[in-house]
This record gives C-alpha cells, sequence and structure tokens, in this order.
C-alpha cells in the first residue's frame, strides 16, 4: 500500500559552505526528509561527503530523518559508521556488495533502516530475493553521480512494475525515486507508483524552497 508523500531534498545541490542552514531551510521549506549523497570516485565519478558531516548536521540540530544514499563501493565498513553518525535509513547499490543479503541485514542490525537502489538499467531482479530484508526501493531516473541532470523516462514503466513488486509482497516499503525530479514531472512520477521524491537542483536552485515542495506535492502554489 503506498504510504503518505516523503519529500526529500538532496543536499547534492545545497551550498556547502552553510550546509547546516541551508538544510533547516529546506525542512523549514516543508521537506520531510534529508537526502544525503556519498560518493566515492570509484563506484561513481565524483567525490562528496562521509559520516563526519551526517555528524555535524546531527549535531548542528537537524532532527529530521537523514536518507543516506552510498554510491561507493565496497559499503560494510562505512555502515556502521554512518549508524553512529545519526543516518536513519542506509540504500545501497546491489553492485556494491558481494553479499547484498548480508549488508541489509548488517545496516538493520546498526539500527537503520535499510534501501536498495536500482540504476536506470540495473532490472529489478535481486528484489524478489532480499524483499523482506527492505525498507526502501529506490529507482534511479538519471545515472548516479550529479545532481542537475534530466529524467530518463523509462523510470516511469520501471516505477510501475516496481509497485506492483511491492504491493504483492503486502510489505510496508517505500518507493522513492531519484534524479532529475522537478515539479514539472512530480505528478507522472507519482502517478507511476512514487511515494518519496528526492528533489536536489529544483529545490535548491530554486529561490523560494517552499513554493517549489508544494508544487512538488502538488498544491498549487497562489
Ligand atoms: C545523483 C544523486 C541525486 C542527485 C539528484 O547521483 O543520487 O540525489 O543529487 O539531483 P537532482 O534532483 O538535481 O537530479
Ligand atoms: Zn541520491
Amino acid at each position: 500500500m503506498k504510504q503518505p508523500l516523503v519529500i526529500a531534498p538532496s543536499i547534492l545541490s545545497a551550498d556547502f559552505a552553510r550546509l547546516g542552514e541551508d538544510t533547516r531551510l529546506a525542512l523549514e521549506a516543508g521537506a520531510d526528509w534529508v537526502h544525503f549523497d556519498v560518493m566515492d570516485n570509484h563506484y561513481v565519478p565524483n567525490l562528496t561527503i562521509g559520516p563526519l558531516v551526517c555528524k555535524a548536521l546531527r549535531d548542528y540540530g537537524i532532527t529530521a530523518p537523514i536518507d543516506v544514499h552510498l554510491m561507493i563501493e565496497p559499503v560494510d565498513r562505512i555502515i556502521p559508521d554512518f549508524a553512529e553518525a545519526g543516518a536513519s535509513l542506509i540504500s545501497i547499490h546491489p553492485e556494491t556488495t558481494r553479499h547484498l543479503d548480508r549488508s541489509l541485514s548488517l545496516i538493520r542490525e546498526c539500527g537503520c533502516k535499510t534501501g536498495i537502489v536500482f540504476n536506470p538499467a540495473t532490472p529489478l531482479d535481486v528484489l524478489d530475493w532480499v524483499i523482506d530484508k527492505v525498507d526502501l526501493v529506490l529507482l534511479m531516473s538519471v545515472n548516479p553521480g550529479f545532481g542537475g541532470q534530466q529524467f530518463i523516462p523509462s523510470a516511469l514503466a520501471k516505477l510501475k512494475q516496481a509497485r506492483r513488486i511491492i504491493d504483492e509482497s503486502e510489505l510496508e516499503i517505500r518507493l522513492e525515486v531519484d534524479g532529475g525530479v522537478k515539479p514539472g514531472n512530480a505528478a507522472d512520477i507519482i502517478a507511476a507508483g512514487a511515494d518519496t521524491l528526492v528533489a536536489g537542483s529544483a529545490i535548491f536552485g530554486a529561490d523560494d524552497y517552499a513554493e517549489v515542495i508544494r508544487a512538488l506535492r502538488g498544491q498549487t502554489t497562489a
């Protein structure tokens, strides 16, 4: 069953020189979660932030769920560090671990919710075998590594497929979309089955975060 819509601004597009403040502004503007992109210049061709920054956001006073998206390889060594640093949910790409089932179990043992991430060209096959260990399915609608890319339309068909699998499982699993999400395509993405929207450049690139967040929710603006 579909859960209430969550908007998760990707802080990849925030002002890193004033990260705490910019994150707080997005939450005050109506966002629900903080989407935290971790890149290693190995699994993806970019380098970003680690557990120290996650902890810094907690120390700054951010209490909203932090949705950590690991684009790093391997993952197991760093999972406990993110849990310790205040992550609420940790998502991993299946191809970044030799033992997906073990890595998902490790995330739960550390007290966090689990997410599994599928790149645009990656089939959903493995989901069948780990679905009972998954709290969130994240479909990439761009190739991971950078903010500000164009939404890949095939993600809509894949969303419908993922929605079907989740509904048939009767488990409480969120369906999140990441990449190129903006007010102009949010309605189609939600209609295809998503209940959690990541948006980086669309929110942090705007003058009025609240207006974009309302538009993503399909609420008309004045
Ligand atoms: C890309 C990241 C995304 C990215 C989305 O690898 O996982 O979270 O920040 O940015 P936008 O919303 O600008 O496409
Ligand atoms: Zn992401």
